[in-house]
C-alpha cells in the first residue's frame, strides 16, 4: 500500500493516555485471572529502545511458535522494524505502569496507510496495526485492550476510517482480544506446500 501524503491536523500528535484500573472480578476463560494493570499509554522515545527491543523479541518468539516455517527470533542486535520516534503517520505506543514509569508492559505499532492510486479501489485511509505485544507475565490484565484502544484513538486523530490487522492462525489470545473489540475477518490467506 502507498504512503499517506497529507499531514495530520495540528495538535493531535500528543501522547495518547489511557488508564485501566478497576480490579478484575470473576474467573477468566482460558487464562489466569489477574488484577487489572493500571497503565499510561504514550509514544515511545529513544530511551525506550531497550524495552522496545525486548518486546519485539517476545513478539517474534510468539510468532515463531505459531508459524515456525515463516518466523524466527531475530539476532539480539538486528535492527527492528518498529523504532521509537516514528513520523506523523506511524507510531509505537508503549504502556507503562503508573506505579513505575520505567516499567514498560507492552507496545503497539500502528501506521496510517492510504489506498494506492488504483481506479478499481475505493480511496480510503486505514490504520494498520503492525504488532501488539504485552510483556510475558503481565498478560490477561487488560494491557492489550488498553493499547488497542489507544492505537484506535491515535488513528482516529489522523482521520483513519478503520483499523486493519493480520492475525496468524491459532493465536487464540490475539483472536480473543480482537473479537472483544469488534474486529471481523475480511480475507483468508490459503497455502499449500509444493512437494
Ligand atoms: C495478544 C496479546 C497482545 C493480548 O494482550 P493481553 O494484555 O494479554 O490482553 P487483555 O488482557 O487486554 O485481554 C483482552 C481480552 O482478550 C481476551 N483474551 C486475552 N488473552 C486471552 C487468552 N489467553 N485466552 C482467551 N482470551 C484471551 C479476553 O477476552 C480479554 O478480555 P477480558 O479481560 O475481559 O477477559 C498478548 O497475549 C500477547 O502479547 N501475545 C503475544 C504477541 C502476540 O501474539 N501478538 C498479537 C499479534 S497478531
Amino acid at each position: 500500500m502507498g504512503k499517506a501524503t497529507a499531514r495530520p491536523r495540528a495538535g493531535i500528535a500528543k501522547a495518547s493516555a489511557a488508564k485501566v484500573g478497576a480490579p478484575k472480578t470473576g474467573a477468566a476463560k482460558t487464562k489466569t485471572a489477574k488484577t487489572r494493570a493500571t497503565v499510561l499509554v504514550r509514544p515511545a522515545r529513544d530511551v525506550d529502545l531497550p524495552a522496545v527491543t525486548r518486546l519485539r523479541h517476545q513478539a517474534e518468539r510468539a510468532h515463531a511458535r505459531l508459524m515456525p516455517d515463516y518466523f524466527r527470533d531475530s539476532p539480539p542486535d538486528a535492527p527492528g522494524a518498529w523504532q521509537p520516534g516514528q513520523g506523523p503517520w506511524s507510531t509505537v505506543l508503549l504502556a507503562e505502569s503508573v506505579h513505575d514509569a520505567r516499567t514498560v508492559l507492552g507496545l503497539v505499532a500502528v501506521r496510517v496507510v492510504v489506498t494506492p492510486r488504483d481506479p478499481a479501489m475505493v480511496p480510503r485511509r486505514r490504520a494498520h496495526v503492525e504488532v501488539i505485544v504485552v510483556e510475558e507475565g503481565h498478560r490477561g490484565a487488560g494491557v492489550g485492550r488498553t493499547l488497542m484502544q489507544a492505537a484506535t484513538a491515535w488513528a482516529r486523530e489522523r482521520e483513519a476510517e478503520e483499523m486493519v490487522l493480520t492475525v496468524w492462525a491459532d493465536n487464540a489470545a490475539a483472536e480473543a482480544l480482537y473479537a472483544t473489540l469488534g474486529y471481523q475477518p475480511i480475507a483468508r490467506i490459503l497455502r499449500r506446500k509444493i512437494d
